[in-house]
């Protein structure tokens, strides 16, 4: 379209007028009463008597006004755009100066807070199965009996079920009842029910059992890790732990040894050792002669995949779970499990971590 240069003189001053209160309008507020005042129903340019004429005027003379009038509501509605755009970038770029935090700036000593070494090694670990490719799954902490103990090849009365001191919950009265979950494992099941394969998770999270004791408390956190695949084995599963461990525990190499063990829902099992040295003050990991178990493991029973809709001669895979407290205590020196609950703020100092070094295996996850 040839643009139209407009042939009355008024309405020429008056969009020259316009262009100038719009380009000298400071706020968007500001704009918008240009706007009104120019473009609106009632406004200057629809209330200028050149275009009352249009009623009267011949067709030739009608074509002309309308162009006129087309050509100044253009050229103001451009004028009045560009300088929105104009304005809100400013405006932004104020309210984004004005409202900036600098969240590295040191906070009061009384309202400096620590991350809790469970939450650090949770992360910890989640950075380093990043790296193998693996995604983090989630699932319920209060389970039902499907998914917590019969789909993982636990059916009631057996004698697995002692193995957890299960803390039952009511429910709606009928059994079974639902439960708060006694291990991670129920996320492998919610995982390989809602997903196809292959599949490569890690499951962190809150567990829960009836137990307390110098080792043990109700509350804990287990991290279960699952690969479906049609062509995994035990040595793919000793690698990744041996390498993820390693990563850990900051080591080039970490003896590991896997010894023959018995989970329902693995077929074979086996519990994972690593070397360490149990010196007077303090214990060394990956040196000396002796043994500490770190996690269960094996390869997932056929019946666990039958129960999670997965054809057994098609899919295999493993799983293992071990505890983050127990990793916790053992890389950062903790001596004892039930401090870790207390709440006391002396100790989260002591033990606790800036919130700004978020682990990340470029950093080193073992500083
Ligand atoms: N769920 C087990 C427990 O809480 C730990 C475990 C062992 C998880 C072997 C696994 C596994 O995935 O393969 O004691």
């Amino acid at each position: 379209m040839t643009e139209h240069s407009i042939s009355n003189s008024e309405i020429k001053d008056l969009v020259s007028q316009g262009l100038e209160a719009a380009s000298a309008a400071a706020t968007s507020a500001a704009l918008q009463d240009v706007r009104v005042a120019y473009l609106g129903k009632s406004g200057r340019l629809a209330a200028h008597p050149y275009f009352q004429t249009i009623k009267d005027a011949n067709p030739e003379q009608k074509k002309i006004i309308g162009a006129d009038r087309t050509a100044a509501t253009t050229a103001l509605n451009a004028a009045i755009d560009a300088r929105k755009a104009e304005l809100e970038v400013a405006e932004l770029n104020a309210r984004l100066a004005s409202e900036f935090t600098d969240v590295t700036l040191p906070a009061t000593p009384a309202l400096r807070g620590s991350i809790h070494p469970i939450t650090q090694v949770t992360e910890e670990l989640i950075a380093i199965f990043a790296d193998f490719g693996f995604s983090v799954a989630e699932g319920p902490e209060i389970e039902d009996d499907f998914h917590n103990f019969s789909a993982l090849n636990i059916p009631e009365s057996h004698p697995a079920r002692q193995m957890h001191d299960t803390f039952y919950l009511k429910g709606d009265g009928k059994e079974p009842f639902p439960v708060l979950r006694t291990h991670t494992s129920p996320v492998q099941v919610r995982t390989m029910v809602s997903q196809k394969p292959p599949i490569r998770i890690i499951a962190p999270g809150t567990t829960y059992r009836s137990d307390s004791d110098m080792t043990h408390t109700p509350m804990f956190h287990q991290i279960e890790g699952l690969v479906i695949e049609k062509n995994v084995h035990m040595g793919h599963l000793k690698g990744l732990l041996h390498d993820a461990l390693a990563a850990f525990f900051g080591l080039e190499k970490l003896p590991m040894r896997f010894r023959a063990s018995f989970f329902p829902f693995t077929e074979p099992s086996a519990e994972v050792d690593i070397g360490c040295k149990r010196g007077k003050d303090a214990l060394v990991i990956g040196e000396g002669s002796d043994w500490l178990e770190v996690a269960g493991c094996g390869m997932v029973h056929p019946n666990v995949l039958k129960n999670c809709g997965l054809d057994p001669t098609e899919w295999q895979g493993f799983a293992f779970g071990c505890g983050i407290e127990r990793l916790a205590m053992l890389k950062y020196n903790i001596p004892d499990l039930r401090t870790m609950f207390a709440g006391d703020v002396r100790w989260l100092k002591h033990y606790g971590f800036n919130a700004l070094d978020i682990p990340s295996l470029i950093k080193g996850v073992a500083a």
